[in-house]
């Protein structure tokens, strides 16, 4: 797909399809109602006859646009104008790019960006529409032995705006662009079968960006350096497997050399079975995405490098498997981790928590200013937020809130659970200094309990994004949270 911004009038744009918004009351957003003009009132008789009411989201597609340019027209419903909220728009663009799916052509213009959003300005609105578009075009086919290619008017989208908001639609979709780049490498790796991504790939995924952008320089150490390193809680969790484990990491240097960077931690299990205390077998196979938050690590700095953003950010990716064997950990075995900590290892099912740790440990050789990992962290975070929100807990309120309102702009939402002290005696164990699990109740905040032991040097969050990265209908990787994180990352370099 290939998106341009687009200038001029309705009418005299050359496309299969053209989109304009109609709102309720039978009122015609400026676009409609240019078009309408040329078309001799075909879109006004068309509402009169109460073909379409103006609801945010619904379509019609008129199969002629007789005296205009455009060979059709995509009329899209844009509710009561000037009433829509940020969640109508996306509903609206979301619904608008489906739609596209099944108009015949390989062209269209689409002028939805002139729909006014309360408290949303211009670039947010054209960011959301790309965001959109591509999503609907995006297809997991690389497994298929003959992919299908994308149905619908996905091949040139133009996106039409007035001449004087050009330069600023240009930048926003430059942007657009940079964040989809991430966004599908994010969805790619986390869609990829375990036996075509164990951790190697993961390595290989971040070198490749390596190679690409000068900015990021890529390490990757092996076992044998982690065992110097004293990483005994990480190695714990790649026991059982015949698959090397990795510690990726990306820095990205955009910012000035002395400025403290921003350290994103993504766990990467490349594929989790539980290890001995084994999961049941429905839907294990859905474990392949338990590298999403290394997934959406890799992405970020692929963003972050395709926009040269002001800003020096360090991505650090413990990957490994988690799978029962002889040689795998054992529920009761203690082992230390890199802090000098030593952890009774309960359940090896909680291995994320396990891998984390030492990656924590690790990261404050950066120096950081904050470090915020990203993890497929626990299933009492999707039974407490649904696939809605992803689980938010930090040791700093500042970061916390401007974590929380990244997600509020992007629509890709946290929701914030307390780190409290009180919680923290359920990983009491009479044989180690703490165990692995805290029982049943406040799972997900007793694993942020657990990494809170190794992030008391820096300002800390973590992002619970278990119910968050996948969806299970159609299945797929979602991206998330990568719009989040690149909105943060986009108003600290605003302020660099
Ligand atoms: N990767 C899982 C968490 C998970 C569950 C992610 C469902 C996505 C969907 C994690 O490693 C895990 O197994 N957690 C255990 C922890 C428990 C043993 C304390 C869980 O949530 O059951
Ligand atoms: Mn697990
Ligand atoms: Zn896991």
């Amino acid at each position: 797909m290939e998106i341009s911004i687009k200038r001029g009038t309705p009418a005299s744009q050359k496309a299969a399809c053209i989109v304009v918004g109609v709102h309720t009351g039978k009122h015609l957003s400026p676009s409609a109602a240019a078009l309408d003009k040329t078309m001799r009132g075909a879109i006004s008789r068309i509402l009169k006859r109460g073909d379409l009411s103006g609801k945010c989201g619904e379509t019609l597609l008129l199969p002629e646009a007789p005296g205009a340019g455009p060979e059709r027209v995509l009329l899209v419903g844009a509710g009561k104008a000037g009433a829509l909220d940020a969640s109508d728009f996306m509903s609206l663009v979301q619904k608008t790019a489906a739609a596209l799916g099944s108009v015949h052509g390989k062209t269209a213009v689409t002028c939805l960006s002139e729909i006014e959003v309360k408290e949303r300005d211009l670039d947010w609105r054209v960011r959301q529409e790309v965001l959109a578009l591509h999503a609907a075009a995006y297809r997991f086919d690389q497994m298929k032995s003959k992919p299908k290619p994308a149905k619908g008017a996905y091949g040139r989208i133009g996106l039409l705006v007035a001449e004087k908001h050009a330069p600023a639609a240009t930048e926003a979709l430059a942007t657009a662009k940079a964040l989809v780049a991430g966004l599908e490498l994010t969805k790619t790796l986390a869609n990829l079968p375990g036996n075509h991504c164990p951790p190697s790939h993961l390595a290989d995924a971040a070198e490749e960006i390596g190679k690409a952008y000068e900015a990021v320089e890529v390490t990757v150490l092996e076992q044998a350096d982690m065992e110097k390193l004293g990483m005994g809680s990480l190695l714990s969790v790649s026991r059982g497997s015949r698959q090397p484990p990795k510690l990726i990491t990306l820095e990205y240097a955009g910012g000035a050399a002395d400025a403290a960077p921003v350290v994103l931690v993504g766990k990467g299990v490349t594929f989790d079975s539980g290890g001995i205390s084994l999961k049941p077998g429905a839907a294990m196979d859905e474990m392949k995405f338990d590298m999403a938050g290394a997934a959406s690590v890799l992405g970020c700095i692929k963003a972050c490098a395709e926009l040269a953003l002001p800003l020096n950010v360090v991505g650090v990716i413990p990957a490994t498997e988690n799978l029962p064997d002889g040689n795998a950990t054992k529920p009761g075995d203690v082992v230390t981790s890199m802090s000098g900590q030593t952890i009774e290892i309960l359940n090896t099912d909680a291995e994320g928590r396990l891998i984390l740790c030492d990656a924590l440990t690790y990261s404050k050789k950066f120096n950081p200013d904050v470090v915020i990992d990203i993890a497929t962290l626990t299933g009492a975070c999707v039974i407490a937020l649904g696939s809605h929100a992803s689980g938010l807990m930090s040791n700093n309120d500042k970061l916390a809130e401007d974590l929380l309102e990244a997600g509020t702009l992007s629509g890709d939402r946290a929701w914030r659970l307390p780190l409290w002290e009180d919680y923290q005696k359920q990983l009491d164990t009479p044989f180690a200094d703490m165990a692995n699990v805290g029982g049943r109740e406040a799972g997900t905040i007793t694993a942020a309990c657990f990494l809170w032991r190794f992030t008391k040097d820096y300002r800390w969050a973590h992002l619970d994004i278990a119910g968050t990265a996948w969806k299970s209908k159609p299945k797929g990787a979602t991206g998330r949270p990568l719009p989040l994180l690149m909105e943060y990352l986009l108003a600290r370099a605003a302020k660099a």
